[in-house]
């Protein structure tokens, strides 16, 4: 998801104490930058369920009021993967899961192996329950059957490659090895929804951050938060289009020198392309957002026709997030993704004037 998407801000002042401590004991200085911030806020839980399996969005801040120091990342390492927002154990009250301890503990279980993951090591397998590959089974087998005349041509020809089955869910190991011989992406497993800043600076060192729990049984078409059916059938076969995945690289650079209003608005980028975009193809309009892809109900939206259809000017101010109405009423559109990829590397070249030549060498800019 997160994104996908995104976030409740956390204390600032607790990053840049943790910050200056790796500094005194002895690591390479970092570059910290005063920014813009905006209001602390957790993240909304939404008011009535919608259809859509899509992550929730933040509480979106409307005004950057204050300064806040962020540092520029020099390697994945440097992506913090720990501080995760929104939900936390005891779920909350509109969580399917809210009422079901087991549930609640199996996700604990999962998490703190993502948790404990260090890059480099190979990302944990889970034995998923039948229960769970049920679930699996049921959102697969649905969003099979419009696959075919509603996503794009891209996801149907990347599909193919990991050999999805509706009776197994699939390692996140596994699905990495393949994403990164045909892009260079990876999988980092992540214990839930990270912040976007965060979340987006993977991204610019071509790292896709993935949950690994499953939604709830009672509820397998849908999810308040990504879960583990969002992330492999929504995302991963997208990542796998090279096109797409320059698209992705982009926003991520872009985050990287991105002040608090930047950041928030690169998070509607993602979140209007990675989570909700169409593209036009053939005369038509088929999807290539995660949200669409992974939600049976949104694709039906989708090919219904009845929301608006708007072309994304990723400079232009974009609208509000708009996740607890339901089904998306606006969807921007791309005409391609290397025209997508485009005018994000123009509006990055906007952004870029403090990015040291190291870091442009490590996310592949030089
Ligand atoms: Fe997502």
């Amino acid at each position: 998801m997160v994104v996908a998407t995104v976030c409740a801000a956390q204390s600032a002042g607790v990053a840049c104490r943790r910050r200056q401590i790796a500094s005194a004991a002895g690591r390479r200085p970092q570059r910290v930058f005063a920014v813009a911030t905006g209001p602390t806020s957790r993240q909304a839980a939404p008011a009535q369920p919608p259809p859509a399996a899509a992550p929730a969005p933040a509480t979106q801040p409307a005004e950057a009021q204050a300064t806040r120091p962020f540092r520029i990342p020099r390697s994945l390492e440097e992506v913090d993967n720990g501080q995760i927002l929104g939900f936390s154990a005891d779920l909350s009250e509109d969580h399917p899961g809210f009422h079901d301890p087991v549930y609640k503990q199996r996700r604990v279980d999962i998490c703190n192996l993502a948790r404990t993951h260090r890059i480099g090591q190979p990302i944990p397998r889970i034995d998923y329950s039948p229960e769970e590959v049920d679930v699996w089974r049921t959102v697969m087998t649905e969003l099979q059957q419009l696959f075919p005349q509603h996503a794009c041509k891209e996801f149907l020809r990347c599909w193919p490659m990991f050999g999805f089955s509706p009776d197994e869910v699939p390692q996140l190991e596994d699905l990495s090895a393949v994403l990164t011989r045909a892009t260079g992406f990876q999988i980092r497993p992540v214990a839930g929804l990270l912040r976007p800043r965060d979340f987006l600076n993977g991204l610019a060192f071509r790292t896709f951050h993935s949950t690994q729990y499953m939604r709830h049984h009672s509820s397998p078409r849908y999810t308040p938060e990504p879960d583990v059916v969002h992330e492999l059938i929504g995302h991963v076969p997208m990542l796998a289009d090279p096109a797409y995945a320059d698209l992705v690289h982009q926003i991520g650079i872009a985050s990287l020198t991105a002040d608090e209003k930047q950041i928030w608005h690169l998070t509607k980028v993602y979140w209007y392309t990675v989570e909700f975009g169409v593209v036009r193809e053939g005369g038509g309009v088929k999807a290539f957002g995660a949200g669409v892809l992974s939600s049976f109900g949104e694709l039906q939206h989708m090919a219904a026709g009845r929301a608006e259809l708007v072309p994304l000017d990723v400079a232009a101010p974009l609208p509000r997030m708009s996740y607890k109405d339901g089904y998306q009423q606006r969807y921007f559109v791309l005409d391609s993704f290397e025209e997508g990829a485009a005018h994000l590397k123009a509006y990055c070249r906007t952004l870029h004037q403090h990015l040291p030549d190291d870091v442009r060498v490590a996310v592949g800019l030089l």
